[in-house]
């Protein structure tokens, strides 16, 4: 029959047998995907496997240190942390065009990780590469029905030819709700099993215009809020993604207090989904809602006004980019 624990004693003894006595190395993004993937290796060759965080600065709050503390402190794995913020920033700088940032982000993402592999690889005898591909990201860039890729996902794929690894997928073939489930079982931190999916460009994509530091804090802070009063509510789980989006080139009036304001809009996208490639509006209770509109408005000044998006993917996609 099919247990988890089978899975997991079926894909640890598929991976040492693949992996021998190499080294292996994965990038981890801070997702649940990567984060069992690496669990699921770790288990299987210990340290021959060494993880990757490449921080470019465009995570929400805490995801970074969930990365470098929690998933560290509950599976014991050797960490390489690269602090890439600046260098993104500065590569990102003026792009308003979302494809643009993609493919800046996933050039800049190559190369920092391609360094970051060569000194591992320099200390020991790297052949593996880990990714947390799942089902659904192969049916969707093409690897499966042939549907049309409309958004460039990156991952790293472009390493150069002088460093090459052989891919190791544990996760090909399952989907988000069982690699969830693998999580658990692999005692990874709940936070982490049971963050929402996000995307590798990460806020950048979030930025309705050109990325700075400046609003990607605005939208940090507007975003744990949403994300607080969703956990509070308990609907955490109810809830696919919830990207919330800051319309950065938009203003609009408002007043407060004795003073008129010209702030900027944030959108609240709030989806219900099985594996993203559908999607509809979530019906958030109006309460819930209206508290997250009255904290993001009291508690982050250049934010004045909160919409909510109530488009069903297609025909819009869930990301704004
Ligand atoms: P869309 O916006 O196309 O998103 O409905 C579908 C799912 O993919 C995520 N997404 C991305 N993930 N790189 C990623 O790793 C990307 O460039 C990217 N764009 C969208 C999105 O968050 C959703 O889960």
């Amino acid at each position: 029959t099919w247990t988890m624990g089978n899975i997991i004693d079926d894909q640890v003894a598929a991976i040492r047998e693949k992996v021998g006595d190499k080294e292996v190395i994965c990038g981890l993004s801070g997702g649940v995907d990567s984060a069992v993937a690496a669990a699921l290796v770790h288990k299987a060759v210990g340290d021959q496997l060494t993880c990757v965080f490449v921080d470019h600065g465009l995570l929400r709050a805490g995801e970074a240190e969930q990365v470098e503390q929690d998933y560290v402190a509950a599976t014991g794995i050797k960490l390489k942390v690269v602090d890439a913020a600046d260098r993104f920033l500065a590569a990102l700088d003026g792009v308003v065009d979302p494809e643009d940032k993609r493919k800046i982000i996933g050039r800049e993402f190559i190369r920092v990780f391609e360094a970051a592999a060569r000194e591992v690889a320099a200390a020991g005898d790297v052949e593996f590469l880990v990714q947390g591909t799942l089902y659904p990201d192969v049916v969707e860039s093409g690897g499966g029905t042939g549907t049309a890729n409309i958004k460039s996902h990156h991952n790293v794929g472009g390493l150069p030819d002088d460093l090459k690894f052989s891919l190791v997928e544990p996760l090909r073939t399952l989907f988000k709700d069982e690699v969830r489930q693998l999580g658990l079982s692999l005692g990874l931190p709940e936070a982490m099993v049971w963050r929402h999916p996000f995307p590798g460009p990460g806020l950048a994509i979030r930025i309705i215009g050109a990325v700075s530091a400046d609003r990607l804090s605005v939208l940090r802070a507007a975003d744990l809020i949403a994300r607080e009063e969703l956990t509070a509510a308990g609907l955490d789980r109810d809830v696919w993604q919830f990207p919330v989006v800051l319309l950065a080139d938009v203003r609009s009036v408002g007043v407060q207090g004795d003073g008129r304001t010209y702030g900027h809009p944030v959108v609240l996208r709030p989806v219900s989904s099985e594996d993203a490639m559908t999607a509809d509006w979530s019906r958030l209770p109006y309460d819930v809602i209206a508290r997250i509109s009255t904290r993001i408005t009291n508690e982050v000044p250049e934010v004045n006004r909160v919409v909510l998006d109530v488009t069903s993917k297609p025909p819009g996609t869930i990301e704004w980019e």
